[in-house]
């Protein structure tokens, strides 16, 4: 026997079963983020390296060691996008989104790419939906974003929502903090990991993202931001709060929240849940004023966030049943002149009348195919066998009542 070949590791196979809850929430998605207004943009799954370097930035957990990337045959160093903004901001740059009018409202599902060490809730490749709001400075647009977010998992019936919010100050404001969250580190510096270390003198911020038990403990006392930044800072941070509040939105002050993502400015946060264990943020988004400017565009104030598709259905905690399209009809035929007549009738019941329609294809006895259209639930069967054929009638089964009845052949359509 020939060596098989296995996917990757933390990539997954969706297999049907599970993908009707798949193509459910997607379509829940699309429809939810439309009745905000957010139009869809689709990207390319890689990018130049350097557009991810450039923003997400170099010190963080994902391109200092998650990113997937390669040199092609034409020496071009590309990278499989470990999110979607920076793809997003790019192409907002790239077609002038900017001159066509003052606010763009953008929505998206893509698969992400990070190397990650797989766990529950964790994957290398991964479905990100998100959105991305451009051109509105206001703190309304701030509560926009977090209330599409909260109300998306509010209305799927995700229980222990636990919405945490921060503001890290403006790019100035937050130069004075950092000096000091450099001096609180410094003192321990003996004791930091390497990549704390590094994190020290390259960007402090970085080190309040550290997963190592006694990092955290540092982190508890540490400075905190919100003592630093600008009076303005502050005072669209409480907007946005009495935003929320006036929503019953309810969330925490997380002091300590700054994201593992070097874009953010002013607001940022995350929406947890318990049931996923220590892979607990659904989604996480922030402000980035400064990030179409840094990736060569004109200032343009914008937020967004971004969420996972597989820690979502992993906290739906349903079975799948609910989600799967049962067939509207199961047409069982017997002989070669009837299965011929039976993809003639299916077809014209798909195209005119909007229904599941199966036939079989393994030539199956009468009682394997009934078996097979009770397997699959069928609501109807249609038998057609020669006899029938000849007659120019059908046999039709209401699968719930039992109830049969015989039909001519140019009638089915209306019958439905
Ligand atoms: P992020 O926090 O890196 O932010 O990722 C957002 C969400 O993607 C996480 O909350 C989680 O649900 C999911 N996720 C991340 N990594 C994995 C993984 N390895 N396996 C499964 N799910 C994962 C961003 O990506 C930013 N682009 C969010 C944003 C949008 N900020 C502004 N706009």
């Amino acid at each position: 026997m020939k060596e098989f070949i296995r996917n990757i590791k933390g990539t997954k196979d969706i297999l049907p079963e599970e993908s009707s809850i798949w193509i459910y929430l997607e379509n829940y998605i699309h429809q939810f983020f439309a009745k905000f207004g957010y139009k869809k943009i689709l990207l390319p799954s890689f990018e130049n390296t350097d557009l991810f370097l450039r923003s997400i930035g170099k010190e963080t957990d994902i391109v200092s060691k998650e990113m997937y990337s390669w040199i092609d045959q034409g020496n071009n160093n590309l990278t499989l996008r470990p999110e979607l903004t920076a793809s997003v901001v790019r192409a907002y740059i790239q077609h002038q989104l900017g001159k066509q009018q003052k606010n763009h409202k953008l929505y998206y599902i893509g698969s992400s790419y990070r190397r990650e060490r797989p766990q529950k809730g964790r994957f290398r490749q991964f479905k990100q939906f998100g959105i991305e709001a451009f051109g509105s400075e206001f703190p309304e647009q701030d509560a926009e974003i977090i209330s599409i977010a909260y109300l998306l998992y509010d209305s799927l019936g995700i229980k222990n929502l636990n919405l945490r919010i921060n503001s890290i100050g403006s790019r100035e404001s937050r130069l004075e903090y950092i000096k000091k969250l450099k001096e609180y580190f410094s003192k321990y510096e003996n004791e930091l990991t390497s990549t704390s270390k590094q994190r020290l003198i390259a960007n402090p911020l970085r080190i309040l993202d550290t997963k190592v038990d006694f990092e955290i403990e540092l982190v508890k006392t540490a400075p905190k931001i919100i003592d630093y930044i600008s009076d303005d800072d502050k005072q669209h941070f409480e907007e946005m709060m009495i935003i929320l509040d006036n929503l019953n939105i309810p969330y925490i002050i997380d002091d300590y929240l700054v994201r593992g993502l070097d874009y953010y400015s002013r607001t940022v946060f995350e929406i947890q849940t318990n049931s996923l264990g220590s892979q607990n943020a659904l989604c996480g988004g922030g402000r980035y004023d400064y990030l179409v400017e840094e990736l060569g565009g004109n200032h343009t104030p914008a937020i967004g966030f971004a969420a996972g598709l597989e820690r979502l259905i992993l906290a739906m905690d349903n079975t799948n049943h609910q989600f799967i399209c049962n067939p509207d009809i199961y047409i069982i035929s017997m002989g070669d002149k009837a299965l011929k007549k039976s993809f003639k009738i299916a077809n014209d019941l798909r195209i005119t009348k909007d229904l599941i329609v199966i036939n079989d294809t393994l030539k199956r006895s009468l009682k394997a195919q009934i078996k097979d259209a009770n397997r699959l639930k069928a609501r109807y069967s249609i038998i057609i066998g020669e006899e029938e054929i000849n007659k120019n009638i059908v046999s039709i089964k209401n699968m719930e009542t039992g109830n049969q009845e015989e039909l001519s052949i140019d009638k089915i359509i209306d019958y439905f």
